[in-house]
């Protein structure tokens, strides 16, 4: 599909613009007393997070000031995950707790989307099971915030719009950043994938690129804006802008935004093992702005699992992807995502996985126990192993984490990093960063230095984080 036909048009972008002046015209004769209050809640990816900042855009563009306060909010806003069964109960559970609030306060407006909503089988329980909802909507109408708004306020009925469709890139909404520094930068949307175990593309519809152009624009503002760190997002960017020739890919889209001019460094996620070219590792290793992290999710060790996961390859690409990236890259901190438990999983399989994380030596490991989505294909898939089987399995992989994550970070001691002040931690007169391969350093250091580059030494180091001096 060519920009033309993924991007939401014109005439409708203007649409919701009129539908922003009707909603502001309504708050402001409901709410004398300065702004109405909404509470904002992501969770999830930062994919999520950064449709999160779009909404808060446009809430502001209404005139909606932000609360951290749930108690004091005229509109809560709930932007949902989907990915686990325990990322659903917890929206389930942190939604019900909301009918008393409802009760006292029956003029709130309590909205709930993102990828949960996007299930007939969530959008059901929550039209009859939860009658105190106003406002359901799903991953495809985001910039349609304003028309779901003036409903619910001027109609005073439930709004549902869970409808799914393949054009709706919204170019050019507000956004409502919450940092001032480090900043997301949507490339892509949706996933063409299917691996067997997720349900990321049955919610978020078919993989679509946002035009080269508008990317490199938003990078060049947010460096002129000030952004120290820009990462760039995609549940696979390695295939950004795959119909179209090279010049248009992702690696020609790190090469222009490295040579933005301005102190910044680029990050992005998630690129994916099947698509990921030497080339990308070669345009990784020549951007200097780029930052030397790789987050290239395995997710097995085992070529039958990665088999059935519909991973589209094998441990042994795997390895030579991170040989070649090390070979590039000697510096390169390598994370990754793994799932333990895969339905039908042996133990002699879980042990490639140990296998693999032994050889790639990561700096640090995003692990699950598999969750059975609904609908997907592994839903299907015998599973005999029980949870607490697995849960042992789980124990002795994070266990192997830990020795390596230690061994990792004991060798930086001594060394010096750049690091991006991000900031202050719960110790009084400590300050928190992250050094390029993104690993979390706390430093003696003054507040001023939140949101700029230093130089720091490391001094100690512990698993996860190191501490150090500002040089
Ligand atoms: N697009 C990314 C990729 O392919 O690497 C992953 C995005 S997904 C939102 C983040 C991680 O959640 C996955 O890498 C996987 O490890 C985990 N995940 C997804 N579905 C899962 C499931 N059903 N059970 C357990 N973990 C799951
Ligand atoms: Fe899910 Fe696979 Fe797509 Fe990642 S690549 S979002 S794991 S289907
Ligand atoms: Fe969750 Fe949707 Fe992201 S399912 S992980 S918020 S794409």
């Amino acid at each position: 599909m060519d920009n033309k036909s993924v991007n939401v048009s014109y005439e409708e972008l203007e649409r919701q613009r009129q539908y922003c002046d009707a909603v502001s015209q309504i708050l402001q004769s409901k709410y004398h007393n300065g702004k109405p209050k909404a509470f904002v809640h992501t969770y999830g990816c930062q994919g999520n997070v950064s449709d999160g900042e779009r909404m808060k855009g446009m809430l502001e563009s209404m005139g909606y000031a932000f609360t951290e306060r749930v108690e004091e909010a005229d509109l809560v806003l709930y932007n949902t995950c989907a990915v686990r069964e325990h990322a659903e109960d917890r929206i389930y559970g942190n939604a019900g707790a909301l009918k008393p609030l409802k009760k006292q306060k029956p003029d709130m407006i309590i909205a709930l989307c993102g990828c949960m909503m996007q299930q007939p089988r969530v959008e059901k329980r929550i039209r009859e099971s939860f009658s105190f909802i106003d406002i359901v909507f799903g991953t495809h109408v985001i910039y349609k915030l304003p028309e779901i708004l003036f409903k619910a306020l001027s109609k005073g009925k439930r709004v549902f719009m869970t409808e799914e469709s393949e054009g709706n890139i919204a170019e050019g909404l507000p956004v409502h950043r919450d940092s001032s520094f480090k900043a997301w930068l949507p490339i892509m949307y949706g996933c063409n994938n299917f691996c067997s175990y997720c349900i990321v593309p049955y919610v978020r519809g078919r993989e679509r690129s946002r035009d080269f152009d508008a990317v490199v624009e938003e990078a060049r503002q947010l460096v002129k804006a000030g952004y120290k760190e820009i990462t760039l997002l995609g549940q696979n960017v390695n295939s950004y802008n795959r119909t179209l020739s090279e010049e248009y890919r992702f690696p020609a889209l790190l090469r222009t935004i490295n040579a933005i001019e301005g102190d910044f460094i680029i990050r992005f996620m998630t690129s994916h093992p099947k698509d990921c070219t030497e080339e990308l590792l070669k345009a990784m290793s020549e951007c200097d702005k780029v930052a030397k992290h790789l987050h290239l999710p395995f997710q097995s060790g085992n070529n039958r699992v990665l088999k059935a996961m519909n991973r589209g390859y094998t441990k042994e690409k795997y390895i030579s992807l991170i040989e070649k990236a090390y070979e590039l890259m000697p510096e390169l901190s390598v994370t990754s995502d793994v799932i333990v438990g895969f339905p039908g999983e042996t133990y002699e399989e879980f042990l490639d996985t140990l296998d693999v994380m032994k050889r790639v030596e990561y700096t640090s490991l995003f692990t699950f126990i598999f969750s059975l989505r609904p609908g997907t294909a592994a839903e299907k898939l015998p599973d005999p192993i029980s949870r607490e089987e697995k849960g042992i399995w789980f124990k002795e992989l994070t266990d192997l984490q830990q020795e390596i994550a230690a061994r990792r970070t004991s060798q930086m001691q001594g060394r010096q990093y750049r690091v991006l002040v991000e900031e202050k931690s719960k110790t009084e007169g400590v300050l928190c960063g992250r050094t390029e391969g993104n690993i979390i350093i706390e430093f003696p250091g003054d507040e001023t230095d939140i949101g700029n580059f230093v130089t720091v030494e490391v001094t100690e180091a512990l698993t996860w984080i190191l501490r150090g001096k500002k040089i």
